[in-house]
């Protein structure tokens, strides 16, 4: 391997982001090897190496993007998306973001994630129990899409027979988080935003009237006895909670899927050996992530291999480029559900006080629905290779038809 570029010139190299787009991991890769950060546009860097990207999650200097800059940058019109987008506890720092973080906490605490296991694998084999034999179906759609839609419907309190309508909402509105925002479908993620919002909205005033015993009661009547923010923002919350926790693991559990299909030996290894199957799912979430980088903003100056970023510098921290660089694991371009040189902390949740609050319900679905499909699909046969489009933020995967004989 060629010895690694250790510093940069003043003024990094500038790349178009879509130039990223079709092939991601072997650009990064080449990009990485050259150069610790590109430029992606004006004040806007992407972060390749594991060296940087870690310790910059946690770096004082550095902060969470805010809403309003995120809305500003990427030149979202004004309406219920830039409104949403700017009330996020995602999009906040310091005491604001742990007021809202506080709102779902002890609800998502591993403990209790763990405790769901059982209700979660019920939901898992009772989804795989119902998808068609003997023809060909979209198994993001028919399974992967399904579990956590279910499991975020079960957590809140929401119907489960809405799930598939809310679903196909959050798979429109994800697309905003991107590190390059769609505009020609801006009207249309505006409009499932909308959608979204008042489909929470009339949810949660419902709970008001007609009090259960769910998490969206909890908000509602805690909302009611404190009412330390607006009610807006408390919908606007619990939109973020439902699109943090069906987009992400839907994409990342129909890739596992996608990768161990590939790869017959693994399959055969997993079904004869269950104790394969965290290390599987660890790995699928590093190979090809649904998570691809996530944004941070200089609070002071910080130099970089030579180049003075001053503060309000954006910086895209790549994580699927961290995690695949060698200095971090090994021969990392090679899949491996035996991995052993995982950190303790799987780097695609984030690091710091913005780790992803699903980071155990994400796992624990997709160990559980990955065991369901080997005990009751063992012959699930691939038809269609899915990819996982986009470089960076939420990725998105494409259909992948399989075939369960
Ligand atoms: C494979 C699945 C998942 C991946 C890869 C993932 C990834 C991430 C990452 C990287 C962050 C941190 C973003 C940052 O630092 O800027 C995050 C935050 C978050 N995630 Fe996840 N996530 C997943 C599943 C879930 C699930 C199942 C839920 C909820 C049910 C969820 C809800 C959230 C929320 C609410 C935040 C914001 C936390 C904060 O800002 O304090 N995610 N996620």
């Amino acid at each position: 391997m060629n010895k690694r570029t250790q510093s940069v010139a003043a003024h990094p190299r500038t790349i178009d982001p879509t130039t990223l787009n079709d092939t991601p991991h072997t650009r990064l890769a080449e990009l990485r090897q050259e150069t610790p950060l590109v430029q992606l546009g004006p004040n806007q860097y992407l972060v390749l190496r594991a060296e940087h990207v870690v310790p910059l999650f946690i770096d004082p200097r550095t902060r969470q993007i805010e809403g309003p800059e995120f809305v500003a940058l990427h030149q979202i019109p004004d309406g219920t998306l830039a409104q949403f987008l700017s009330d996020l506890f995602l999009f906040s720092n310091g005491t604001a973001h742990r007021a809202k973080r506080s709102l779902f906490a002890r609800s998502f605490a591993h403990r209790v994630m763990r405790d769901a296991r059982g209700q979660i694998r019920t939901v898992a084999d009772e989804i795989v129990a119902s998808l068609p034999r003997g023809k060909s179906f979209d198994f993001v759609e028919g399974m992967a899409a399904r579990v956590p839609a279910d499991m975020i419907a079960a957590i809140l309190g929401l119907p489960r027979c809405d799930s598939r309508y809310f679903a196909a909402l959050v798979y429109s509105v994800a697309r905003a988080f991107s590190p390059i925002y769609p505009h020609e479908h801006h009207q249309e993620i505006e409009n499932a935003a909308g959608e979204l919002y008042d489909y929470v909205e009339q949810q949660l005033s419902l709970r008001m009237t007609a009090p259960e015993d769910d998490l969206l009661t909890a908000l509602v009547t805690d909302w009611q006895a404190e009412r330390g923010i607006r009610f807006e923002s408390l919908v606007f919350q619990v939109v973020g909670l439902i699109i943090g926790g069906s987009d992400t693991t839907r994409a990342s559990f129909a890739m596992l899927v996608a990768l161990l299909l590939q790869r017959p030996g693994d399959w055969a290894a997993l079904r004869s050996d269950p104790t394969l199957i965290a290390g599987a799912v660890n790995e699928g979430m590093r190979y090809d992530p649904s998570v691809g980088s996530v944004p941070r903003v200089t609070k002071a100056p910080i130099k970089f291999d030579g180049i003075d970023l001053p503060p309000g510098t954006v910086l895209r921290l790549s994580t699927m480029s961290a995690m695949r660089d060698p200095a971090l694991y090994l021969d990392p371009d090679h899949f491996n559900i035996r991995r052993t040189d995982h950190p303790r902390l799987h780097m695609v949740f984030g690091l710091g006080p913005h780790r992803c609050i699903g980071d155990m319900l994400a796992r624990i679905e997709m160990e559980e629905s990955l065991s369901a499909v080997l005990d009751a699909a063992p012959g699930i046969e691939l038809e269609t290779l899915p990819r996982m489009l986009g470089f960076g933020g939420l990725r998105q995967i494409t259909p992948m038809h399989v075939r369960i004989p």
